[in-house]
């Protein structure tokens, strides 16, 4: 009886799945029929961003992979990704609640980044735009956080020169960014050999060494492996006790009058608010996680790219972006981020170095909260929605040699910079980065002045560093050193 009632059942999952693979009768966009159960997740993972453009070829630019039982839909191609992120922005501005999310954030979807399409999430965001006004970070104030870091990073990379040489980039770009992030947070740097700063650093790494599971094909079944995501809920926890911890010291020295940094303005707000207000504590906790999490391995990665691509390719180093930075600033002078006006192809390197990276090679998924029809196809309300950016910064449509790295990419016949539309590395429309223009100075100001002492060299075994990135979440150079001598 029970083998005939598993039977029946088996059959007719198996009848279910024949029929909508054979005739899509909701007419969602089409793509690969997948295993029943499993999906088809794994005919696009792990380089999602080689094989998305692959099925793309074979199903169009919109398409649907199943993940286990969710469907997801990748957008592949500029004319897609433009019509969804920037046109249509406000009808696929939201975020769905999945596992993953729930993963990284645990139950409290509150906050920015995780935040589905809501007043809670405008309202955070907006917070942070205001937070970054009132302390003046919009103007020069972040640029400042930014200029006050350049002499510890200096030193650093003095001390390594004064030993072998041998530089491993992300040991001192993790805690330079994460220092930017802290003094615009927290009210103040650390040093570098701080011990709690220290375990901040490695429990962030860590998280992101073990999150690189959750671009897996499995990811859906991430809950099922015992102890895995029960050790990033631990990373997690570990963030937000720190986090807690300094949200209760504010706390406790606020003034009202004086408010020092993001937590300060916010407990303000908190303070004055009414019933009506969207921000909250919790809030307020998961807008923090959002930043450090958001802001701080993609900044540095893009840092380590930066060093790798100048260190194999030495032309462009000495003959371009050393030559432009002596002519413009001098050995001495301390780079401000309006140089980059008088540094055209310095800031065409910066922007090449993103394209060429493209560390979020797919973006964040986006969906909407009603149902959409999207090229002719029904796409149903919380169906994650993936943009595939790098299929449109390696479109030779839009680049003249799109493997190659080469800043003319970003510089007109004049040789002024220019942005082609089709170079989105933050994303666009209504969820455009917000850290955007934080990571934009950091990347220029940081590249120019360690390029102002230091050049880079191939250590001496090496002819070529690995332009290939490893696994993970965001596209990472895998570990490796560089040889650097000071210029003067
Ligand atoms: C090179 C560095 C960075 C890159 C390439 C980058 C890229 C991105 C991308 C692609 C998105 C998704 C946009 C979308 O959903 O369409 C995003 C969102 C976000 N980023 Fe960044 N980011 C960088 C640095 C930062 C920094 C420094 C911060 C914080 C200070 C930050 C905070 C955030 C937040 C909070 C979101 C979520 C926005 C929302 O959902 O409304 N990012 N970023």
């Amino acid at each position: 009886m029970i083998f005939e009632i598993v039977i029946t059942i088996l059959g007719a999952v198996l009848l279910h799945w024949l029929f909508i693979a054979l005739f899509n009768p909701w007419r969602y966009p089409p793509g690969p029929a997948g295993l029943p159960l499993i999906g088809s997740l794994h005919l696009a993972a792990p380089e999602f961003h080689i094989k998305l453009p692959k099925l793309a070829k074979k199903y169009g630019p919109i398409f649907t992979i199943k993940a286990g039982c969710r469907r997801v839909v990748f957008l592949v191609g500029y004319d897609v990704i433009k019509e969804v992120i920037t046109d249509r922005a406000k009808d696929f501005a939201s975020r769905c609640p999945t596992i993953v999310a729930r993963i990284v954030r645990g139950e409290g979807l509150d906050g920015i980044a995780a935040s589905p399409y809501g007043p809670k999430w405008m309202a955070n965001r907006k917070f942070f735009y205001s937070a970054m006004r009132t302390m003046g970070l919009g103007k020069r104030g972040i640029e400042k956080c930014v200029v006050d870091e350049i002499p510890y990073i200096v030193g650093e990379l003095e001390n390594i020169c004064s030993n072998d040489g041998l530089f491993e980039p992300s040991s001192v770009f993790d805690s330079a960014v994460l220092n930017v992030l802290a003094y615009f947070t927290f009210g103040n740097r650390y040093s570098y050999q701080d011990e709690k700063f220290k375990e901040l650093i490695h429990i962030n790494n860590d998280f992101f060494q073990k999150s690189k599971f959750l671009n897996q094909p499995q990811f859906f079944l991430l809950t099922l492996i015992p102890g895995l995501d029960k050790h990033i809920f631990f990373l997690i926890r570990k963030i937000n006790k720190f986090v807690k911890a300094e949200i209760k010291q504010h706390r406790q020295n606020l003034d009202p009058e004086n408010p020092r940094d993001y937590i300060d303005c916010y407990l303000n707000e908190l303070n004055q608010m009414n019933d009506q207000s969207e921000l909250s504590e919790l809030g307020l906790e998961m807008s923090i996680m959002d930043l450090f999490q958001a802001g701080t391995e993609t900044t540095s990665t893009t840092l380590r790219w930066a060093i790798l691509y100048l260190a194999n390719n030495p032309h462009i180093q000495a003959e371009k972006v050393q030559q432009e930075i002596d002519e413009v600033l001098g050995f001495d002078q301390l780079p401000q981020y309006e140089d980059r006006m008088r540094m055209p192809y310095c800031e065409a390197t910066v922007l090449e170095v993103q394209r060429m990276a493209t560390i979020a090679p797919i973006g964040l998924q986006h969906c909407s909260e009603d149902d959409q029809v999207l090229g002719g196809y029904r796409v149903p309300k919380r169906t994650s929605i993936v943009a595939c950016y790098h299929s449109i910064h390696f479109d030779p449509k839009f680049w003249k040699n799109p493997n190659k790295f080469d800043p003319c990419n970003f510089l007109d016949s004049n040789g002024k910079v220019c942005i082609p539309d089709a170079f989105m590395p933050f994303g666009g429309g209504l969820r455009i980065c917000v850290g955007m223009n934080i990571a934009k100075q950091e990347l220029f100001l940081f590249f120019v002045a360690i390029l102002q002492k230091f050049s880079l060299h191939l250590p001496d075994d090496m002819d070529h560093l690995d332009e290939k990135p490893g696994p993970g979440i965001i596209l990472a150079p895998k570990i490796y050193r560089v040889q650097i001598k000071r210029r003067a």
